[in-house]
């Protein structure tokens, strides 16, 4: 039985094609695929883009940090990400003498490239189909539970094994198709990564919120690194004695531009996707969850930007927490109006009705989604409490911090708070505390309030604002210094302490709940997984992305948003001169950008008499692609992967080619930013330029 599973799964897992460009295919399989990409325009082999024989263009791409992508763009170890994903380490840089944020970081020279310590990259050694090993011993009379313990037995000693074949080597066991099969990923880390350049962020995050995944588009979101080896090129932790890196492969760039219709592909580290969930449970994602979820960031924000908007020493204080706090915000509402628009939830209902039928006659899959929906139901509103609880009394920062605080080792406790209270704001806690606990006495069932929340509400006759009042002021979190003097045994029974562990030890036994109904029903998608694969023969499946490297193909294409609407696939200068405005934050470019615009002192990098900025492509993509390599059909780097259109962020759960579009900024871009704007050239002297069609264009 198993290995008939594992055969089917080995071939369908990558064949069939009915919906253009939708999906994320793994590497090692990609020579199923690679046909298709040629007629779409790939003039490369599949050897050139995964290989364990050669270099391939895979040895040119990190997994940066723990959740953004980045390719190296020099024989030297230097490498491209996003603005967004360096931003961490750019702020921590920052000071108010130092303010790389506002005013953008260049090293010119090696000894300036600054180290981050905790950031690491890893490169992808190789991926391998590990399905028998891990399930070995496993017999189907197992519950899901043993058999999850079974492959966490194997999965140790084979990953262990993978980990002694080379220097920093690091394993993971990852199922694929909710189990059904196993994949081992091999990686060798680095973590000696140094900051070697970032734009302001007037341009690195031109356009702020008000512009975060829309398009068109003008954002110059990278940043420049450096990966250090020792003197044998291996891995090692930071030192003064490293050298640049010298990796296997490094992306040469092209300078031909983009043109709408041109073959593209993004490799890199797509983090999570739920295309084959049921449609109860779309349903609850668009109808239930996330509008609760955007109603409470909806009054955060609003609370937030009013004391930015007072204070500019608040506004830098909550800069990074409030552009956090709006990004899934705004892509769950995308995503839920997307749903709806396409009627997925009724288009799923249908696939499952006639799934049904099919499965009428089966019995591995007769009455399957019957009983998956049946756990959907019997857990939904544990999982909806235990969501709205993350996200109210959870956001609460002192409540959250409160609680941290005490589980943190003593030793790390004064850094904790350090960091905590210099981007800390009472009045705005405070404010949102009220706003939160409000919304969830409303939204959430008194059969999830702990018992001394009952309590509390009862004693201050549900009156928030006056409870809100006393705990801000009784509490010994309220500031750091009355923090730091309080003896712990009275801190450990401060208010906010108290808040937090009632509803925290309720929670926990939510959440452990939710967690057992997820294993549950993990096994009854497993089966799934497999009828629907027999059902539905004509339909491309590719496994739900899980930050693991994967490859999108599609192409350069505009879209239309709405009726009588047309977006170009590519944007310029001229948007961002037209969007220029002193008096708007997100909006004021930089001076030195206004003068060379006046003079039209593009150099090499003038097209049609401006500067291409971003474009758009049908590769499907999600969070954890950001950074990622956008390349041409020849292997040439074009553009760097750092978003998606508004229309289209439902494409983590369904996929639309009239309208979910990648947003890539335009490789030229970066480059003119880092030779006219920054005058950084000295990094442009590194890397290689191909133009017209694969020759070598000198650096001049
Ligand atoms: N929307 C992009 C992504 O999901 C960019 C986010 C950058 N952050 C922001 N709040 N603008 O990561
Ligand atoms: N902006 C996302 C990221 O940071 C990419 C996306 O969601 O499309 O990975």
């Amino acid at each position: 039985m198993k290995k008939i599973f594992l055969v089917l799964f080995a071939t369908t897992l990558l064949t069939f094609s009915t919906r253009a460009d939708e999906g994320m295919w793994l590497p090692s399989q990609i020579s199923e695929k690679i046909k298709e990409m040629q007629e779409k325009g790939l003039e490369l082999s599949a050897a050139d883009l995964y290989s364990l024989e050669q270099v391939s263009l895979k040895d040119g791409i990190v997994q940066f940090g723990r959740g953004c992508t980045g390719e190296l763009i020099s024989a030297e170890g230097l490498l491209i990400t996003n603005h967004h994903c360096g931003y961490g380490q750019i702020q921590a840089h920052s000071s108010v003498e130092h303010d790389y944020l506002t005013n953008g970081f260049w090293a010119m020279n090696r000894s300036e490239e600054l180290p981050n310590p905790g950031l690491t990259v890893r490169f992808l050694v190789r991926m391998e189909d590990v399905t028998e090993a891990v399930l070995n011993g496993y017999v189907s009379t197992m519950s899901e539970e043993q058999r999850l313990e079974t492959v966490a037995k194997n999965s140790k000693k084979i990953i262990e094994e993978a980990q002694k074949e080379g220097i920093s080597y690091s394993a993971d066991i990852l199922p694929l198709f909710y189990g059904n099969v196993y994949y081992m990923f091999v990686y060798q880390v680095f973590s000696d990564v140094r900051l070697v350049g970032a734009p302001p962020s007037s341009i690195g995050k031109f356009g702020g919120d008000t512009d975060n995944w829309m398009w068109p588009r003008h954002t110059g979101d990278f940043s420049i690194f450096r990966i250090y080896a020792d003197k044998n090129n291996n891995p090692a932790p930071y030192s003064e004695e490293n050298v640049p890196y010298r990796p296997k492969h490094f992306f040469n760039i092209s300078l031909d531009g983009v043109q709408e219709g041109d073959f593209t592909f993004v490799y890199g580290f797509p983090g999570s996707t739920r295309e084959y969930i049921l449609s109860s449970e779309v349903d609850y994602i668009a109808n239930i969850s996330n509008p609760a979820k955007i109603d409470l960031r909806t009054q955060r924000l609003d609370i937030q930007r009013k004391y930015m908007e007072s204070s500019p020493a608040v506004r830098i204080q909550y800069a990074s927490k409030n552009a956090g706090i709006a990004n899934a915000w705004k892509k769950w509402q995308g995503e839920a109006k997307g749903i709806k628009r396409l009627e997925t939830v009724a288009q799923k209902r249908a696939l499952e009705e006639s799934f049904k039928s099919w499965a009428a006659d089966k019995p591995q899959y007769n009455g399957l989604v019957e009983k998956m929906d049946s756990v959907i139901l019997s857990y939904r509103d544990e999982l909806f409490a235990t969501e709205y609880f993350n996200e109210s009394a959870l956001s609460v920062e002192l409540v959250r911090f409160a609680g941290n605080y005490l589980k943190a080792d003593p030793q790390k406790r004064e850094q904790l708070a350090q960091s905590f209270y210099k981007d800390f704001y009472l009045p705005i806690d405070k404010e949102i505390f009220v706003a939160v606990i409000n919304s969830f006495i409303r939204d959430v069932d008194q059969c999830y309030y702990p018992d001394y929340f009952k309590a509390l509400l009862e004693k201050y006759d549900s009156d928030l604002n006056a409870m809100a009042q006393e705990f801000f002021s009784n509490t010994a979190f309220a500031d750091q210094q009355r923090l730091q003097s309080t003896p712990e045994e009275i801190l450990s029974n401060d208010v906010m302490i108290l808040f937090y562990n009632a509803f925290n030890d309720l929670y926990r036994e939510l959440g452990a709940k939710v967690t057992t109904s997820v294993k549950e029903l993990n096994l009854l998608y497993r089966s799934y997984m497999r009828g629907l694969m027999e059902f539905q023969t004509d339909r491309l499946f590719y496994p739900d992305a899980n930050l693991t490297l994967r490859i999108a193909y599609g192409e350069v294409k505009g879209y239309s948003p709405a009726d009588g609407i047309y977006y170009h696939p590519s944007s310029s200068l001229e948007g961002i001169m037209e969007k220029d405005n002193p008096e708007i934050y997100d909006y004021n470019i930089p001076q030195r950008l206004r003068d060379i615009y006046a003079t039209k002192d593009y150099g090499r990098w003038e097209e049609n008499g401006s500067v291409p900025v971003a474009f758009i492509a049908t590769n499907h993509t999600t969070g954890g692609n950001s950074g990622s390599p956008v390349i041409d059909a020849e292997g040439n780097l074009i553009g760097i992967n750092f978003d998606r259109v508004w229309e289209g962020t439902m494409s983590d759960i369904v996929f639309d080619p009239t309208v979910c579009r990648n947003i890539a900024l335009d490789i030229r871009y970066a480059l003119f930013v880092i030779d006219k704007v920054a005058g950084a050239s000295h990094l442009l002297d590194e890397m290689v330029f191909v133009e017209e069609n694969g020759t070598n264009a000198m650096n001049e």
